[in-house]
């Protein structure tokens, strides 16, 4: 582990196996992760180097702004003139920003990657013009160490792909089974707070490749044809899983079909003056009543919750309850943000409860289930109910929603 004088950058380079090692990076800056998702806890970037006795072989590389802790990383482990290839799985920039600087320090390496990843290069000279295409499946032999390279299509992006290293038992992900945050240690066997670190994970996936999740399946299976049965999962970012092997690849199955866990409900509300927050509490009260885990998020004039949790906490639900002031004759504004977004990355068939109050003339409601019912969601209750403030709804109103609301979801 490194902390470097200048700035509070720790980069740490560590075995994972007798020849390969882990090169990561914690990056406590990035706030909003692709400037959308809500990462307080930050994230890392894993690179990985393999050494063989005809090279060293890099895959991927770090964010841009710390190529030169990435060099500095390098050199701990490896020389510019042993650096043979740089295997490039994703060319998104959180893996390839440092990508030039490498290959500027490394002048003999070859870039290695999916034919289409050097149709992306227009921005990396020295990585197109050092670049060599590899085929799915295709199997490069270095030093007696045995390369095999597996296209993985929108995990994440169509160019991605991962790498199998047969004889360290180890296949290198890339993106998938990353999670976010900058967990304690670096493998899933040291101190690690492990139920965090899978939501980290669940985070991550919802998130990223939440949209493309029919891929999950799909890759998952053509991993297993082909036999590779990993000791070590090692992604580009959060832990090394070697302990958890099993479970990871259970858990991103189950993210792939946003599948639910029974009795879940994810309620969101928003709520400008208090009267919907009031009829919010008194179903969330309700559903608790019934032995349901309620995951509540609030929109108010104190707290804005994050949509990266959000979607997280839907792509298990069994049920998602909306409740929303009509506002400008739609429905709240981030719930209908969270709504387009629910359909983009967790969609599912799910079923959805649908609470709006209203000053004059209601029409939130249908604005959410226009949106939601075209991803496929099943709207299994419908409240409105007209009031301004809070005092306007009286507590057997509220305890009356509340019935109807979990009876709709225990009938349904
Ligand atoms: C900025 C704003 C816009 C609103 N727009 C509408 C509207 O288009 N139609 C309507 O019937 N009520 C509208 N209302 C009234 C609210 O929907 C209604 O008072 C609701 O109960 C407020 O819930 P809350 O106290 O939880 O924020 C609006 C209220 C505000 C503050």
């Amino acid at each position: 582990m490194s902390r470097r004088r200048d700035e509070l950058v720790m980069y740490h380079v560590a075995k994972v196996t007798e020849d390969l090692y882990v090169l990561r990076v914690d990056d406590r800056y990035t706030k909003y992760f692709e400037a959308l998702w809500e990462i307080p806890e930050g994230i890392t970037y894993n690179a990985y180097l393999l050494k063989t006795d005809e090279g060293d072989v890099l895959f991927d590389a770090w964010k841009r702004q710390f190529s030169s802790h990435l060099m500095e990383a390098l050199e701990r482990v490896t020389s510019p003139d042993r650096l043979k290839y740089v295997v490039v799985h994703h060319m998104e920039p959180d893996h390839t920003g440092s990508l030039e600087d490498v290959l500027r320090w490394a002048p003999n390496a070859k870039v290695l990657g999916h034919p289409l990843a050097g149709r992306m290069m227009n921005a990396y000279p020295k990585a197109k013009e050092r670049f060599k295409p590899v085929k799915d499946g295709e199997v490069l032999e270095v030093g007696g160490k045995k390369l095999r390279f597996v296209h993985t299509p929108w995990l994440h992006w169509p160019e991605t792909m991962m790498t199998w290293l047969e004889e360290e038992g180890v296949l290198l992900t890339c993106d998938a089974f990353g999670g976010y945050g900058i967990p304690l240690s670096l493998f899933d066997d040291q101190c690690v707070k492990l139920e965090e670190m899978i939501r980290e994970m669940r985070k991550y996936v919802v998130t990223v490749i939440g949209h493309y999740r029919e891929w999950i399946d799909r890759n998952i299976a053509k991993l297993e044809k082909l036999g590779i049965k990993p000791n070590v999962v090692a992604p580009a970012h959060g832990l090394i899983w070697r302990k958890n092997v099993d479970r990871v690849f259970q858990v991103y199955k189950d993210v792939g079909k946003s599948k639910p866990k029974e009795n879940k409900v994810l309620l969101v509300y928003a709520s400008m003056y208090g009267t919907v927050e009031k009829v919010a509490r008194g179903v969330e009260c309700e559903l608790v009543r019934e032995g349901m885990e309620v995951a509540v998020y609030g929109f108010n004039d104190t707290s804005r919750p994050y949509i990266s949790e959000i979607l997280t906490d839907a792509s298990d639900a069994e049920v998602v309850v909306f409740a929303t002031p009509t506002y400008e004759v739609e429905a709240f504004p981030f719930l209908k943000f969270v709504a387009q977004e629910l359909c983009w990355k967790v969609g599912n068939g799910k079923k959805a409860v649908l609470i709006s109050s209203y000053g004059w003339s209601s029409a939130a409601i249908e604005d959410l289930k226009k949106t939601l019912e075209n991803c496929g969601y099943k709207s299994v209750a419908e409240v409105k109910y007209n009031a301004i403030g809070p005092t306007a709804i009286t507590d057997e109103a509220v305890a009356e929603i509340a019935k109807k609301v979990v009876d709709a979801i225990k009938s349904s």
